[in-house]
């Protein structure tokens, strides 16, 4: 494989980079009045405005030229086609199966799936109908209102996620609780809240070995059994998603009681399959479906658009110029939408897991930049805490801003404001205000000349940070589902372009080990504990000191 660095379109946009450099996103809007319309697109109802980014349609053709070159294309249709694209887990990578409809007839490695795939959902359809109609009840015949979900990392991010986004679709008298932190704080404050006759409990883990979510699960069960719960009722209070079934039933859920997926869902990418049992349970089956069926018109779109008019290529290729030609390692995701206060989080995992890779598919390590830092905050809360370094900071950080243009619900003023700053932030992030423009502001205050010199530099905003806007009319399952398929695909994008595997996860295994040698060093509470001597200084030197700590009771 070629080293990206030396491919002639690489070349080719860093010269475009050196010559865009004495321009500025200013002048790029005033040269060109069609900007807006060249540089945005409309898509399974979503809307993106990538203009505000240093680009110009020649640096957008030798990026769909790199993209082309480095076989994103080839790539995406053998994720679609059922190849065992995850070559590192030998492993296909079909979501996008999950959400066909019955549309599409998927296959992974040359294994039919829909059919599975069906099944599957009709029970998640059954299962969901029963605890909503009554049918399937608690130990004492009550309803079971309230679900808490044990999981962690894409068994908790995604449904998390999306049950918070989807709040206007509750069913009324439901509450969905999420559980992940290996913190006895997380589970204690959460079972808080819930009475053990009318709590069903969700342990979603993909591989069932999740350190966090197998100790959250029996303790669980201890405060079950502990609440009148008999071993009997265990099957009425718990459900396991998971892909393995002797793991699940080592625990003691019944195989009756398992919702199954498989091993070509990524966890990351896997609110699709029964993993999102507690998104159906709290909004309907129907609304989990009109999900899918969102994600579906993108999965459609991506696949069948030319790139030059593929929304989640492009959102992807404006994310490598700005990551490996623009010097950009952050990127803030900025929902102006209080319900997609998780967005952020969600988005961290599916980024940052999928291309926080330092070598490529080939195993040579890379030449080039490739996942950047993904963080973000709701606006407006985040324009109050953070904004000051995108706009003033000495870092360029590229952000997407998002938001709907009908809030649910319309509260006085409220949206009108909301959108006012969801356009004016990336406007002014674009903009900036030059020494010029601050001075005169100043003049006109009436400042004298020394007041102004003093002060000028520290109120000139340097302009020309990159940013995309997506809009849609209404945050509903549907528009959320082609959101979450849009990112998931630009992340797709990155990836090929960037020659990594985006769907294997290796980075978080050394700690997971390292922590399961630690375990038995940490002392029980009054327990006097040898000196660690294990390890590096450092941490030998941390045991010692929790396990005086400990000890000191
Ligand atoms: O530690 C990372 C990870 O493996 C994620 O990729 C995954 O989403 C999470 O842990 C939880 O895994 P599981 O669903 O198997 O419990």
């Amino acid at each position: 494989m070629t080293d990206l660095t030396n491919r002639v379109e690489w070349r080719t946009l860093r010269e475009n980079a050196a010559a865009l450099e004495t321009s500025s996103l200013r002048r790029l809007f005033e040269d060109d009045p069609q900007r807006f319309d060249r540089f945005s697109i409309a898509a399974a109802g979503l809307f993106l405005d990538y203009s505000k980014n240093k680009i110009s349609a020649e640096t957008l053709a030798n990026l769909i030229a790199l993209a082309r070159a480095t076989g994103l294309e080839e790539r995406r249709n053998a994720m679609f086609r059922g190849d065992a694209i995850n070559e590192t887990e030998k492993r296909a990578v079909l979501h996008v199966a999950l959400r066909a409809g019955g549309e599409t007839d998927y296959a992974a490695e040359g294994e039919p799936v829909s059919d599975d795939v069906a099944a599957a959902l009709s029970r998640m359809k059954s299962f969901a109908g029963a605890v909503h109609g009554g049918a399937h009840v608690g130990r004492t015949g009550k309803a079971l209102t309230t679900v808490v979900n044990i999981g962690i990392g894409g068994s908790d991010l995604g449904p998390l996620m999306a049950v918070e986004a989807l709040r206007p679709f509750w069913i009324e008298g439901r509450r969905a609780h999420f559980v992940s932190n290996v913190d006895g704080a997380h589970l204690s404050d959460t079972l808080a809240a819930c009475d053990p006759e009318t709590t069903l409990f969700i342990i979603a883990s993909k591989t069932f070995t999740t350190q966090e979510t197998l100790t959250n699960a029996y303790s669980a069960r201890d405060w079950f059994l502990a609440n009148g719960g008999a071993e009997a009722d265990i099957a009425k209070h718990f459900v396991a998603l998971s892909t393995n079934a002797e793991g699940v039933k080592s625990f003691g859920i019944d195989e009756a009681n398992m919702f199954r997926f498989w091993d070509w869902v990524g966890g990351r990418y896997s609110l699709w399959s029964s993993i999102g049992l507690s998104i159906a349970l709290q909004v309907g089956f129907d609304n989990f479906e009109k999900l899918l069926r969102g994600a579906r018109l993108m999965d459609e779109h991506f696949l069948e658009a030319p790139l030059e008019a593929n929304m989640p290529a492009l959102l992807a290729l404006v994310g490598v110029w700005n990551r490996n030609f623009q010097g950009v390692a952050a990127h803030a995701v900025l929902p102006y939408d209080q319900r997609l206060h998780r967005l952020p989080a969600y988005l961290q995992q599916a980024d940052m897991e999928s291309n926080g890779k330092r070598v490529a598919l080939t195993g040579a390590a890379v030449a080039h930049e490739t996942g950047p830092v993904i963080f973000g905050e709701p606006g407006t809360n985040g324009q109050h805490a953070f904004y000051q370094l995108l706009h003033q900071g000495t870092d360029i950080i590229s952000a997407d801003f998002i938001a709907a243009a009908n809030g649910a619900p319309e509260l006085g003023d409220h949206h009108e404001k909301l959108l006012a700053n969801f356009l004016a932030q990336p406007e002014a992030l674009m903009r900036g205000k030059t020494d010029g423009e601050v001075r005169k502001e100043l003049q006109d205050t009436g400042l004298d000349a020394a007041e102004i010199d003093r002060l000028a530099p520290h109120k000139v905003f340097p302009g020309d940070r990159p940013t995309n806007s997506i809009l849609m009319d209404r945050l509903t399952p549907e528009t959320l589902g082609a959101l979450i398929a849009l990112y998931e695909h630009k992340i797709f994008c990155q990836g090929a372009v960037w020659g990594v595997n985006s769907f294997d996860q290796w980075g978080v295994e050394l700690g997971k080990a390292l922590a399961k040698t630690i375990l038995p060093e940490i002392a029980r509470r009054g327990e006097i504990k040898p000196a660690a001597s294990a390890h590096d200084p450092s941490t030998n030197g941390l045991i010692d000191r929790i396990n005086k700590m400990r000890a000191d009771i």
